[in-house]
């Protein structure tokens, strides 16, 4: 089983890059990554992108906080491509789950991602609420987690099994913190890990030898002293 690599980011030519790289096999965008790459009119740019990005598939999110809003914003995000996948938060921004939301829209065969979840329970529930002839992706956030001190790691395997004999469901590593994560995610079995690209770069060179590795060390620091021409 293939732990597959997503790249986070919804820069306009990084993701016409990695389109064409065989190393990566979809997109996450969230509205931060948006903003970041500096979206002003966020169909018009996510359209951009699909016209680009026609069958790796990637997420674009709702951003409305209620959930009437939330689904019509769905509906429209649905109809822009055949490869997205519509990411909708486990819960509002006042905590409460939109339970009703995913129910709704899975029932009707859209691709969903569930965004910015921490928690096994809320796992359960939002596998309640999926259709399960639908796809549907869980986005776990590892590094938001480990960053507060929580390790991620029960989450996941947990969820992991938990998925197992759905074929539809797919289990996402989000917020990558460092290279190490994706032999981590692999190990588990996890389906899908999204990274930033400036750690897909560092995964490509995976496999230098200690050797190497302790040579390029000490070679850094000698460069730098002498370009500080330092002297004792
Ligand atoms: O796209 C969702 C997630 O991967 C965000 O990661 O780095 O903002 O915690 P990060």
């Amino acid at each position: 089983m293939k732990t597959k690599i997503f790249c986070d980011i919804a820069d306009y030519k990084t993701i016409k890059f990695f389109n064409k790289k065989n190393i990566v096999d979809g997109f996450t965008t969230n509205p931060s990554l948006m903003r970041l790459a500096g979206a002003k009119n966020y169909k018009n740019y996510s359209i951009k992108i699909l016209k680009i990005c026609k069958k790796k598939p990637i997420s674009f999110e709702v951003f409305a906080d209620n959930p009437g809003d939330m689904l019509k914003q769905a509906y429209k995000i649905n109809k822009w491509g055949k490869n997205v996948y519509v990411k909708i938060p486990v819960v509002n921004s006042k905590g409460v789950f939109m339970g009703k939301v995913i129910k709704e829209l899975s029932a009707k065969k859209i691709k969903l991602n569930i965004t910015a979840v921490y928690t096994f329970e809320q796992v359960k529930k939002i596998i309640k609420c999926l259709n399960k002839n639908s796809k549907s992706i869980i986005s776990i956030f590892a590094g938001r987690m480990a960053d507060k001190g929580k390790d991620p790691m029960p989450i996941f395997k947990k969820s992991i099994t938990k998925t197992k004999k759905y074929n539809n469901i797919e289990i996402l590593w989000a917020s990558t913190r460092e290279p190490y994560n994706f032999l981590q995610a692999k190990k588990i079995k996890c389906n899908i890990i999204t990274m930033p690209p400036s750690i897909i770069e560092k995964i490509s060179s995976f496999g230098k030898s200690y050797k190497d590795l302790t040579i390029d060390t000490v070679k850094g620091f000698l460069n730098d002293s002498q370009k500080s021409k330092f002297k004792i």
